[in-house]
């Protein structure tokens, strides 16, 4: 396997730097330190809005045929670094290596989808012509960048979550700032490494990992036209305190999956695709299945077979083929979902599955009876563990779904034409998938949430259009 580095610097307007090696970045599964980051401090994160202002003009005068070539560049580097950027997210988020070639191949997807809409950011004619008063005039637009951006990343997928704020700003001709998640600033690295390699122009991109404190700018700061933040519910507090600027919010979700009772249901494809989305990368994803509702005519049996499926999933090191289970980023975060999942039991849930944590090490554990105003069924788990519940009337199931402070995507399992439009009408979240999990994603979906969820929607073409902003031309006739 690849190794990481003794150390990597950080990339301030575009050029790597070592003024220290302060971050420590552990492996998440040996607890060991696996290497040391450059960390930015106020003066680099001042330095870093700067440039990124300063190159604003430099960037948007960047052509899109230049871009576009930025992005191929990149595409072509992480094909071929591929293995070595699987192993660094099976290090620093202790993603098992199968997830991790996955997030690999998304990245690569993401940057290869942006590349081709660098050359097809377009706009539109519009008639003017609409009564006597406007004869002769015509109307036309055209986006133009937005400006200088600010993007802060989350631990849990440290290079898609990447690539879907840089990809997107280089195709729309945007200077950034970006700040990696502490735990997991490696992916974003490598990815600045690459881009150094490229003729983005002078101070068009800086990666830094720093303290909150030392990043408040990239939230305050008037120069940042655009924020974009993927992670918790904080980022309700930093849009509060955003001034002016534009702000795409990813936050969290716990998603529930309806699972209709269709005659021909195959319920070892239901169990296959529910396991993978509940459990991949220990529940660590926003649209992770933590909520299954199960028609009453199907619950004893989809319990019976997810129960089994469960407990017998692989948990150990990320670097073993086989392992399904790898660790949570930290103890903090496993016991808190132990926590929960102990406060649920003693409210009257009960154990389908499970087991007892060890360090950051929690098995993947099924649920049912889980009372509705336990946390673990009000707040996001961001862990290896769901919860069943059956109904009986697809309607009610629709309202079980919608109550819920989140809503960022919901998936049914249904044969019904009529249920599926009904689940897309009536359901209150940014994306409903049918016949899956709620855990899908192709990267040129619009992706967000409504209520806790989000603002805004990411996915290539949407995020370029958050990065650009229309500008009108008239023009009058002459004579
Ligand atoms: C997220 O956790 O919001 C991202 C999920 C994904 O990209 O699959």
């Amino acid at each position: 396997m690849p190794k990481l580095k003794k150390q990597y610097p950080y990339y301030l307007a575009g050029r790597p730097l070592q003024p220290n090696a302060d971050l420590q970045v552990r492996d998440k599964y040996s607890g060991r330190v696996a290497t040391r980051v450059a960390m930015g401090d106020a003066a680099a994160v001042e330095k870093a809005i700067a440039s990124a202002h300063a190159a604003r003009d430099a960037m948007s005068a960047f052509t899109p045929d230049a871009r576009r070539d930025v992005l191929e560049h990149c595409v072509r580097r992480f094909r071929e670094r591929s293995e070595e950027l699987a192993h660094a997210l099976c290090i620093e988020a202790g993603k098992p290596i199968g997830d991790a070639r996955g997030e690999v191949e998304r990245l690569v997807d993401t940057f290869r989808m942006a590349a081709s809409e660098a050359t097809r950011i377009g706009g539109e004619v519009i008639e003017l012509q609409v009564s006597e008063r406007t004869r002769g005039y015509r109307g036309m637009t055209r986006r133009f960048p937005i400006g200088a951006c600010s993007f802060i990343t989350p631990f849990n997928f440290p290079l898609n979550l990447v690539a879907h704020k840089v990809a997107p700003a280089v195709a729309a001709g945007c200077p950034f700032v970006l700040k990696p998640a502490a735990k997991t600033p490696i992916g974003a690295l490598i990815i600045a490494e690459v881009l150094a390699e490229t003729d983005l122009p002078e101070g068009a991109f800086s990666v830094l990992p720093c303290s909150n404190e030392d990043a408040a700018p990239l939230v305050e700061d008037e120069r940042i036209a655009l924020l974009s933040f993927t992670g918790g519910l904080v980022g309700w507090d930093m849009k509060a305190r955003a001034g002016r600027k534009k702000v795409v919010l990813e936050l969290g979700g716990n998603a529930a999956c309806i699972v209709d009772a269709d005659p021909g249901l195959d319920l070892d494809h239901v169990v296959e695709r529910l396991v993978s989305g509940a459990y991949y990368q220990s529940g660590q994803s926003c649209i992770s299945v933590q909520r299954i509702l199960a028609h009453a005519d199907i619950y004893t049996a989809l319990r019976r077979k997810l129960k089994a499926a469960v407990a017998k999933l692989p948990m150990g090191d990320p670097r073993d083929e086989d392992t399904f289970i790898g660790p949570m980023i930290d103890e903090e975060a496993a016991r808190r979902v132990e926590g929960w999942i102990a406060s649920a039991r003693k409210s009257g849930a009960r154990k389908l599955a499970g087991g007892p944590r060890e360090g950051n090490m929690l098995p993947a554990w099924l649920l049912e009876d889980v009372p509705r105003e336990a946390d673990l069924y009000r707040k996001e788990a961001f862990g290896p563990v769901a919860m069943m519940e059956p109904f009986d009337d697809f309607e009610q199931a629709l309202d079980t779904v919608n109550d819920s402070e989140f809503g960022l995507q919901a998936g049914v399992f249904t044969a019904r034409l009529d249920h599926a439009m009904r689940a897309w009408e009536r359901l209150k979240v940014g994306g409903v998938v049918i016949g899956d999990i709620p855990s899908f994603r192709v990267d040129n979906m619009p992706y967000g949430g409504v209520k806790q969820s989000g603002l805004g929607r990411e996915g290539v073409r949407y995020a370029i259009e958050d990065m650009t902003e229309q500008r009108l031309l008239v023009i009058r006739d002459a004579g």
